[in-house]
């Protein structure tokens, strides 16, 4: 280890990414990702098994080309950090059989952690030490979670999720029914600036006062989605063209107006004057810029790591690994499960 903090490589395979990052302490070396992303296109989601073998294709290269490109050997690092939950149960397991491999041969520390504590931690590489505690907002095909981050290392309480579909599920289902490619939010992202974002007014999930009583940091997608698919079938029906640049318009501005709203509150709430969004869907354009605008108006500031760095990645797993090392937190056991089920607050399994 040196004064720039531990070698850690992370690896990641919660879902179809395949990412082998390599830090040393805050900074990034090597950022290795494979996709199997266009073999789950024609399904319009991703298959499990489907992602489990194309991990186990792509972990070996991933891996040679992470080392090549830090310009080190697996030999120098200080730990290996792995994702071991939440995800897919097969996917998950060739990345914790990987880095159990790679620590016991190279005879180094084992890490096992939580993947949307890792989706926090990514930001250091970008803007330096965490802010903490800071409100994170979780936004992918797979997640929509509000999480009250006191401490990236041990203390991450959920505040909130959605209760039926992912916000990015919800662009990439709504993209379909426009007849747009998978994954969907980008071309709806795209799409959108064409469009008008108040030409219909579709509903805002769990924003009634009733809903909010119960479910007021809770997220629902579900109800809009059909809401966009009865819009658009109401107007096949009647022979009229359908205005995908405004029903993508309007969608995106009903799924960000909440997001940011329940994310605005929950920050407010808790006395927490720093916002940090993740995960795929925080490259959309109008989502960073209604989240700086609505935060600015209560003073807290928003942080939004680049787009390479939202998305699943090894270097999020990395980083985390860094901040465990350097925080001095007990490494996994050798036997740590990949565990689907793993809480968000058990930071190391
Ligand atoms: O984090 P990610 O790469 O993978 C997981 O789902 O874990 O996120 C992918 C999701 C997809 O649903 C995709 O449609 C969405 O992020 N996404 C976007 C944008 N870019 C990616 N959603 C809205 N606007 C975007 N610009
Ligand atoms: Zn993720």
């Amino acid at each position: 280890m040196t004064s720039d903090g531990p070698l850690v490589l992370g690896i990641e395979t919660s879902c179809d990414e395949t990412g082998v990052g390599i830090v040393r302490g805050q900074t990034l070396l090597a950022d290795a990702v494979a996709s199997s992303v266009e073999e789950h296109a024609r399904f319009g989601g991703v298959v499990p098994e489907v992602a489990s073998r194309a991990h186990l294709e792509a972990m070996v290269p991933t891996l040679e080309r992470a080392a090549e490109t830090a310009g080190v050997r697996l030999d120098d690092v200080d730990a290996v950090a792995v994702t071991s939950g939440p995800g897919l149960a097969g996917a998950l397991l060739v990345g914790v059989a990987a880095a159990k491999a790679l620590a016991i041969g190279l005879g180094k520390p084992l890490y096992g952690v939580n993947h949307l504590a890792a989706h926090v931690a990514v930001d250091q590489l970008e803007h330096g030490p965490l802010p903490e505690p800071v409100l994170a907002m979780l936004v992918s095909g797979g997640h929509s979670s509000l999480l009250k981050v006191t401490d990236v290392t041990t203390g991450v309480d959920p505040m909130g999720s959605t209760i039926d579909d992912a916000a990015g599920e919800a662009f990439d289902k709504v993209a379909r029914l426009l007849g747009l490619p998978f994954p969907g939010g980008p071309h709806i992202d795209r799409v959108a600036r064409e469009g008008d974002s108040v030409a219909i007014d579709f509903p805002r999930g769990l924003t009634s006062r009733r809903d909010l009583e119960r479910h007021r940091f809770d997220f629902s997608f579900s109800g809009l989605k059909t809401a966009v698919a009865r819009w658009v079938e109401a107007r096949e029906r009647s022979g009229e063209p359908v205005p995908v640049a405004d029903v993508a318009a309007s969608f995106q501005e009903a799924v960000c107006d909440v997001l940011v709203r329940k994310a605005v509150d929950a920050a407010v709430t808790e006395g927490i004057e720093d916002i940090l969004i993740g995960g795929g869907v925080a490259a959309n354009s109008r989502l960073r810029a209604l989240a700086e605008t609505r935060a600015a108006d209560h003073g807290i500031r928003v942080r939004v790591p680049r787009p390479g760095l939202c998305t699943d990645n090894g270097a999020m797993v990395a980083a985390l690994g860094a901040e465990l090392v350097t925080r001095g937190r007990p490494p996994s056991r050798l036997d740590l499960p990949a565990d689907s089920s793993q809480p968000i607050t058990q930071v190391v399994a």
